[in-house]
């Protein structure tokens, strides 16, 4: 009304300004971030969350859940606006459905309390442009243990924002767990962030997941000698290790005491499932083993439980600041315990490792999900640690290229897994002749029905190398048998398989030979048909009958089907039985 008697000033009669009204109306409609409705913001159904289906946990955009076929770009890529541009469009053209991105806190905030996201502006105008969606990483307190993505008036006043101290009393370039005004400035930081998220994609959607900080724990970069990063050693932490076991611990271990990681119960069973006490009192005093053949036992457990208890509330605490402003889901990220670096302070002490999941749920609700970054060797016995008591597998660093191609059909079938990202990949190497590409292109064509069969039981995945040549699983009335192909041998296969129907089956993989062998051992199997094909919106469409050399029908290796090391592909299989 204010506004129609201001055009009437300008000489304007009643229809005149009804319509202008209406056309700036629409045109604002078009051309601005559309202003969001705060109540129906927060509420999850709106915007992306994580819903389970069966056994799985998936990521739902815009209504539909979406697999992140994915990758992390370099950790400086989005530190500048010219340096990024070229990106996006490598990207999608890498076949990627979206990117992994980093945000730091030094770029956001230069000054306490004054905010600059044009970076992250840049970064979600340059994804949507190629309709990318994103997973930002929130650099701040911590990266890789370390303390680096702070900004300047943070790393400088080290009074207030105190460093944590090893065993020597010499200051870590980490920040403690133990200074409030740390996890206080980080988390209000966090909370602009995530409030201006909201305010300019809460319609759009680009960003649909976020990690808190990267790699958290206790790290003595040097580590000459084991053991000085244990655990934090300054004044306060001292004075917390010696004191009772928080009550919030004691209340999880005792309600969720039969699904415990089994470490845990181990060794809060072996000093008498007390429920109060220090925390050398309840899980007894931590052991030191330093031999490498040792490297899956858990070295000073209880003081890496401690590090994992105040990690967790530190970041829970600015995970739920984010939240309370736009709760999109939240997770965080592990440096492995691995065979060269076994023991706490030479990988992150306290970190979001398996061993301690069950402190990482009991100090931060606010977090998802835990996830692992893998790079070494033993990919599938960390899948299996981090998949056992119920958490969701998504793998937002990882290795790329051919084994990186292998490994992402393998998880998506076996583990169900959200994501696959390998690390760097808009690095050079990556930019031409990447077998992820064709793989990438080959799960997004499919991701329906992947995404579809998720948690039900009638999907699995396939790896073999080198090493285990050989996989056997079953599935429905068979057993199938993958071996690395015996035409040219690759160092390592990837496949994903789903059964379709009673007698049909529809498998995905490069460089395999799949055999299918009934279980009722009465019966002989043969080939009804083999098809390669592709799926259009989600439909199957064959492009050509196999049959002959392309197939192990009637040959005296068994009966089933060839992929070939040269070309990822899509076949689809019926048998059929006689005697
Ligand atoms: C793990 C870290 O989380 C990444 O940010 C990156 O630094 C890689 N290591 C480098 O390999």
């Amino acid at each position: 009304m204010i506004k129609a008697i201001k055009f009437m000033k300008y000489g304007l009669n009643l229809s005149q300004i009804f319509l202008t009204l209406i056309l700036m109306i629409m045109i604002s409609g078009c051309d601005q971030i559309q202003p969001s409705n705060p109540k129906s913001q927060t509420d999850s159904q709106q915007i992306p969350h994580l819903e389970k289906q069966g056994t799985a946990t998936r990521l739902i955009v815009e209504g539909k859940p979406f697999l992140l076929i994915s990758g992390e770009l370099h950790n400086s890529t989005c530190g500048g606006f010219e340096f990024m541009r070229p990106v996006w469009k490598q990207m999608a053209r890498k076949n990627l459905n979206s990117v992994i991105a980093t945000v730091s806190w030094e770029l956001v905030e230069p000054e306490p309390g004054k905010f600059d996201f044009a970076l992250v502006d840049s970064i979600i105008a340059g994804a949507r442009k190629e309709d990318l969606k994103l997973v930002l990483i929130w650099f701040a307190s911590w990266k890789n243990g370390g303390s680096i993505y702070m900004p300047s008036w943070v790393k400088k006043d080290y009074e207030k924002y105190p460093r944590a101290k090893d065993e020597n009393r010499k200051p870590l370039e980490i920040l403690s767990t133990f200074g409030d005004a740390s996890c206080n400035a980080d988390a209000e930081a966090f909370a602009a962030l995530m409030r201006h998220i909201k305010e300019i994609d809460s319609v759009k959607q680009t960003v649909v997941l976020i990690q808190v900080e990267n790699e958290v724990g206790l790290l003595d970069n040097m580590g000459k000698t084991p053991g000085n990063a244990r655990r934090d050693f300054c004044d306060p932490a001292n004075a917390a290790y010696n004191s009772q076991v928080p009550m919030e611990l004691i209340d999880y271990l005792v309600k969720h005491k039969e699904n415990l990681f089994p470490e845990l119960y181990k060794v809060w069973s072996t000093n008498g499932f007390k429920t109060a006490g220090t925390w050398e009192e309840v899980f007894g005093k931590s052991e030191i083993k330093t031999d490498r053949k040792d490297w899956q036992f858990y070295s000073y457990y209880t003081e890496e439980l401690f590090m994992a208890w105040n990690y967790a509330r530190y970041v829970g605490k600015v995970a739920a600041k984010g939240k309370n402003e736009y709760p999109l889901p939240m997770y965080v990220n592990a440096w492995l315990k691995q065979p060269f670096s076994y023991w706490p302070g030479r990988y992150p002490s306290g970190g979001p490792l398996p061993q301690v999941m069950d402190i990482w749920r009991a100090a931060a609700p606010s977090i998802d999900f835990i996830s692992p970054d893998i790079y070494m060797d033993e990919f599938n016995w960390v899948c299996k640690e981090y998949t056992r008591s119920g958490n969701p597998l998504f793998i937002p660093e990882t290795r790329g290229g051919a084994v990186g191609a292998a490994r992402a059909l393998y998880v998506f079938g076996e583990f169900a897994a959200g994501c696959f990202a390998p690390f760097g990949i808009d690095n050079d190497r990556f930019r031409i002749n990447d077998p992820l590409d064709a793989t990438y292109a080959l799960l997004q064509n499919m991701s329906s029905l992947i995404l579809e069969n998720q948690g039900k039981g009638k999907m699995k995945g396939i790896l073999v190398d080198s090493v285990l040549p050989e996989q056997e699983l079953e599935l429905g009335d068979y057993r199938i048998k993958a071996v690395l192909s015996v035409q040219r041998k690759p160092l390592i296969a990837g496949g994903l398989i789903i059964q379709t129907g009673s007698q049909e089956y529809l498998v995905a993989g490069k460089g395999l030979d799949i055999f299918f062998i009934p279980k009722d051992t009465s019966m002989r199997v043969a080939i009804d048909a083999v098809d390669e094909g592709i799926f259009k919106e989600g439909v199957w469409l064959p492009e050509r009958r196999l049959n002959g050399d392309e197939t192990h029908a009637s040959t005296w290796d068994g009966t089933g089907l060839r992929f070939s090391d040269s070309k990822v592909a899509i076949q689809k299989i019926s048998l059929y039985g006689f005697k």
